[in-house]
Order: structure tokens, then sequence, then C-alpha cells
């Protein structure tokens, strides 16, 4: 199953989800690939991975090297295709080629079926970076931030994913949409959710990743929440979210 972890709006917890996701279904067992399309590279020094412009997707799309040349084994069992800001300059090169909208999926052909889960952590944007990624996923993640205004630039979201799915890649579903930075003490998290189940119902995943410091921590130690703070809330809140994503995919067939 490739998902996509999506939303052109910026901080709302898209390379958080995609990094203790991509942790927690390894660490049920499941073959984890993450790929890094951001060109900040968040996942990437998340991970505790180096990064630079000759160990970059960058390379791999421009065809300079092959995506297997690029793959670093972490240490909490997946693997992860890394970033580099030089990624920022490819989006213009990607721009002017042909079928420019499927250079991520063609670039990844081979190496997608040797895992159960390919993550796409995706750059805030809806440019040709997303484009490539929702033209290469099956199923799409939005977070949502528990917080005033997260629900707007939804609409702008769901009408792209509807575009795609339309014109270039018709498979395309909305896999589930996670509450991120939950806070119970705060009415404010509270409404948001409540509205976000209102409006979007089954497709809001039940489980709330909570706001917790240890999570804003656990990337500048190059590491997962569960390994960071194994017993902590947020680690058992990202194992229940990857027994549910289990679930979807499975009733989805993978
Ligand atoms: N549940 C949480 N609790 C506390 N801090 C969090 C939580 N989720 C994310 N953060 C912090 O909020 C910031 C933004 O999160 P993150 O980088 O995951 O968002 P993003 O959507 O990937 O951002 P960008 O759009 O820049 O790629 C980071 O500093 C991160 O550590
Ligand atoms: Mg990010």
């Amino acid at each position: 199953m490739i998902l996509a972890l999506a939303n052109q709006k910026g901080g709302v917890g898209k390379t958080t989800v995609a990094v203790n996701l991509a942790a927690s279904l390894a660490e049920r067992g499941e073959r984890v690939l993450l790929v890094d399309l951001d060109p900040q590279a968040n996942a990437s020094s998340g991970l505790g991975v180096r990064v630079s412009a000759a160990r970059s997707l960058y390379a791999a799309l421009c065809g300079k090297c092959s995506p297997q040349d690029l793959l670093v084994a972490t240490p909490y069992g997946l693997d992860l295709l890394p970033s580099s800001v030089e990624l920022a300059g490819g989006e213009v090169e990607i721009l002017a080629l042909p079928e420019r909208e499927f250079l991520l999926k063609r670039t990844l052909t081979d190496l997608t079926e040797r895992y159960d889960f390919v993550i796409l952590d995706c750059p805030p944007s809806l440019g040709i970076l997303t484009v490539n990624a929702l033209c290469t996923a099956q199923g799409v993640i939005i977070p949502l931030q528990c917080e005033y205004y997260a629900l707007e630039g939804l609409s702008l979201l769901v009408k792209t994913l509807r575009r795609v799915r339309e014109g270039l890649n018709p498979g395309l579903f909305l896999f589930g949409i996670v509450l991120t930075m939950y806070d119970g003490r705060n009415r404010l998290s509270r409404e948001v959710a409540e509205e976000a189940r209102r409006h979007f119902r089954w497709t809001v995943f039940e489980t709330l990743i909570p706001r917790t410091v240890r999570l804003s921590e656990a990337p500048s130690h190059g590491k997962p929440i569960t390994v960071y703070d194994p017993g902590g809330r947020a680690a058992e809140a990202f194992r229940r979210l990857a027994e549910e994503v289990r679930e979807r995919a499975r009733q989805k067939g993978r």
C-alpha cells in the first residue's frame, strides 16, 4: 500500500506522522519504505540521516542514479529514501519534463513491490512534487492540526485530490484523516476534532495524536517516538494509529 501524507498547509504534522507511522508499522513487522519528498528533508534528518545532494531523491528523479543506490536502512526497521534542498531546484527541472506528473512513480516502480507500506512525506504545497506523490500513491492520509483554521484549505486539498483522480490517477482514494497535536484540555482542540468527525465521519482515524513536547524533541535525537520515548503517550498513539492503518489496508486488499 502506497500512502501519501499530504496537506498544503505547513507545520500540521505531515512529517511527524510520516516518520512515526512508518516506524510503528515497521515495529509491527511490516516492510516499510519512507520516501522524503520535501526539500526541507525533515523526515531524513528526523531519522538521523545526514542530508546531502549526492544521496538525495533528487539524484534519482534526475536519472543520475537508481533509487536503490540511495536507500538507507535505518536502525528502526524501515528503509528511507532521503531528500535534500536540491529537490527544491529540481521542481523547476521536473516541470520541464514530459509526463512530469509520473516521474516519481516511474522512479520507484521496481522498488515499491518489495514493501508492505510505502509512505510518502509531501512538502507543504500542491506543487509538482506533491502531484507526483498523488500520482504514485494509492491512498492519501491528511493530517489535520487541532487548532483554529485547521479545516481552512481542506476543500482545496480535497478538490486537488478529485482532479488528480479524474485525470491522472483514477485509483486514488482518501485513506484517512489523522488529527494531530490534540490537547484534550483545550476546548478548541476538542471542537476541531468534533467538527472534523462531523464532516468526514469514518474517514477520521479514531486515534488522536496528542500534543506532547516529546514528539517535537524526538527528531533532534534522530529517532522515532517509539524509540525515543517508547512507553510514552505519543508512542502508544502511533502504535494504535498503525493498527488502524493496517486494518484499513487489509480491508482495501492492500
Ligand atoms: N503532536 C505533536 N506534539 C508536539 N509537537 C508536534 C506534534 N506534531 C508535530 N509537532 C511539531 O510541530 C512542528 C511541525 O510538525 P511537522 O514538521 O511534522 O509538520 P509538517 O506538516 O511536516 O511541516 P511542513 O509543512 O513544514 O513540512 C515540528 O516542530 C514538530 O516537531
Ligand atoms: Mg514536513
